[in-house]
């Protein structure tokens, strides 16, 4: 008999994801994904609307049970085993869960004290500062911008120090500087040697995150690698480019030649037309 080993902190893949299946009804929205996410690194999880990213945090975090397959997480399945992956894991979902009318720092406060932590109030400071919210932590998250909120709502999930974290598209709807502003919060979470396991449907933010990048489509996992192995997928890069009119300043020169001596060659026609021309380039 095979005994699976018991969850460890150093040995093995973070995230380990066999053939895993899921259908709401007749809908077939997992079918068959597989993964592996190396401990410390960010991997990031592409896929459109509705291909499943949610589905599969949801099932690695153990809120919803896989029709198939096998999943773990930090050593621990999630099926049989889903009290130590709890332990291990923290999930920032895709819609913040903040407590709106308590203070940021209210709310940190409480996942601490639900954690059982000893000194919440220090926890929660030193959140607050690294997460750039000091000065806004006296006030209810109500009158936090969307950035805030969600550098909060990670911040909470760091409460603790879980190894593996997941986050269900941390920057949707945020604007390009609160959206860098968690970028650098995800980088310095794995810098520190968390797990981070995040959804997207932005191609840059996976390419300013990710050590490894799948795309899921149609339930399954279509491509997986780091972003140099992505783009070897591609042909060599394509350049295209389009010629302008010619500004006046160009008929100008054509007309009287740029050494005012005249029309040398009489070509004023040359580039009078918008012409694309596509090549391929090394
Ligand atoms: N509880 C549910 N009951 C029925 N269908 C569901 C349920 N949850 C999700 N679905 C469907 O499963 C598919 C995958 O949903 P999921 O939320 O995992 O996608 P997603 O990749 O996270 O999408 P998004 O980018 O919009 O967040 C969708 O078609 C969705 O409508
Ligand atoms: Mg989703």
């Amino acid at each position: 008999m095979n005994i699976p080993p018991k969850g460890n902190q150093s040995q093995g893949p973070a995230i380990h994801v066999q053939g895993l299946e899921k259908s709401y009804k007749e809908l077939r929205v997992l079918r068959g994904v597989d993964l592996d996410v190396a401990r410390g690194s960010i991997f990031a999880l592409l896929g459109s609307n509705g291909a499943g990213k949610t589905t599969v945090v949801r099932i690695l975090s153990t809120l919803l049970k896989a029709d198939a397959g096998t999943a773990r997480v930090n050593g621990f399945d999630v099926a049989t085993q889903a009290a130590d992956v709890r332990e291990s894991i923290s999930l920032t979902g895709q819609f913040a869960a903040v407590d709106e009318i308590l203070t940021g720092r209210e709310n940190l406060v409480l996942v601490a004290r639900l954690r059982h932590l000893k000194d919440p109030g220090a926890i929660a400071d030193g959140l607050l500062r690294r997460f750039s919210l000091t000065e806004a932590g006296a006030r209810r998250a109500a009158t936090y911008s969307g950035g805030m909120r969600r550098r909060l709502d990670i911040a909470m999930s760091l409460i603790g120090n879980p190894p593996v974290i997941f986050l269900d598209e941390p920057t949707t709807g945020l604007d390009p500087e609160a959206r860098i502003e968690v970028w650098q919060a995800v980088k310095e979470l794995a810098q520190g040697g968390t797990t981070v396991l995040l959804t997207t449907q932005y191609l840059e933010e996976a390419e300013q995150l990710a050590d490894r990048i799948a795309i899921l489509h149609q339930g399954r996992i279509i491509v997986d690698g780091t972003l140099a192995e992505l783009k070897q997928l591609l042909p060599p890069a394509k350049v295209e480019y389009v010629e302008k009119q010619p500004s006046l300043e160009d008929v100008f020169f054509a007309v009287v030649g740029n050494t005012g001596e005249g029309d040398r060659d009489g070509d004023v026609d040359k580039g009078s037309q918008d012409r694309t021309t596509t090549s391929n380039r090394k």
